[in-house]
């Protein structure tokens, strides 16, 4: 399938000459290994997955540091591939898939929030969150609006000219939350979003996830705090790059 065939309509992601199609299950992980390194350096971060995530699923992964979490991530969210193993996203195997088309499903179909929000700092929030619409051909009047409207449903539509560095930790995270939505993705990857911030803050980033998700979108939450988990309707287990089988 070539770039100009993938197109993106609604939730189902299909090639041009077929009806969008729903399907139940979002995410199907299927003996996923990963291996960095080579020789005596070798590092079996990922052991062979296997893990269907349903759409419409909160899903938080725990587990030691170490232990995978962030390296799953990587694969689901299409920034980095398995070794081996194959990943079906909306039952398209993008395992198989090249770097382009990558790309454009990461800026289309997947929102990124990280511990360390990931802002530019030169640019003010406004910008920032207008950023992954660029790459996605939106006109410029409509990427503002669009940006704006992201800004408020996070809580900072008074905040739209402030830069990186004249916002709280929380307020960062919002941006990074108002960015990693603004496309309307189908999944949501958060890899510990909490971990930088008070508990206060906290518990308003999660109160975000928590409306967000109510939405319909299929939230994955990599932390370390029980607290976090306990927002999310299922807990995967990492141990050693394997799923803890007695603990999913
Ligand atoms: N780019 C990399 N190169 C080599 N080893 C890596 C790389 N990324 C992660 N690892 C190793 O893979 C294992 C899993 O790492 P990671 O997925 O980051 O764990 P977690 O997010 O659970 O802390 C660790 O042993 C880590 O050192
Ligand atoms: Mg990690």
């Amino acid at each position: 399938m070539t770039s100009e065939s993938l197109s993106i309509t609604g939730n189902a992601l299909t090639s041009s000459n077929q009806k969008p199609k729903y399907h139940p299950i979002i995410i199907r992980l299927e003996e996923i290994s990963k291996i960095y390194g080579i020789d005596n350096t070798k590092v079996h971060a990922l052991n062979n997955i296997n893990v269907t995530i349903a759409r419409g699923e909160s899903c938080a992964i725990m587990g030691a540091s170490g232990s995978g979490k962030s390296t799953l991530m990587n694969i689901i969210g299409c920034l980095d591939r398995p070794t081996s193993g194959r990943y079906y996203l909306e039952n398209l195997d993008v395992s198989a898939l090249p770097e382009s088309e990558l790309a454009i499903i990461r800026n289309s179909k997947i929102g990124f929030v990280f511990q360390q929000f990931h802002l530019l700092p030169q640019m003010s929030a406004l910008e920032n969150v207008v950023l992954p619409m660029i790459y996605a051909g939106v006109p410029s009047q409509e990427r503002r609006d669009r940006a704006k409207i992201a800004l408020e449903r996070v809580g900072l539509g008074n905040r739209l000219h402030n830069r990186p560095n004249q916002l709280s930790g929380g307020q960062q995270q919002r941006v990074a939350i108002a960015r990693a939505i603004v496309n309307n993705p189908v999944l949501l990857l958060a890899d510990e979003p909490t971990g930088a911030l008070d508990s206060q803050t906290t518990q308003e980033i999660l109160a975000i996830f928590e409306e967000l998700h109510h939405t319909g979108i299929t939230v994955i939450t990599v932390t370390h705090e029980s607290e976090v988990a306990s927002h999310c309707q299922r807990i995967i287990r990492f141990r050693d790059g394997k799923i803890d089988a007695n603990k999913s």
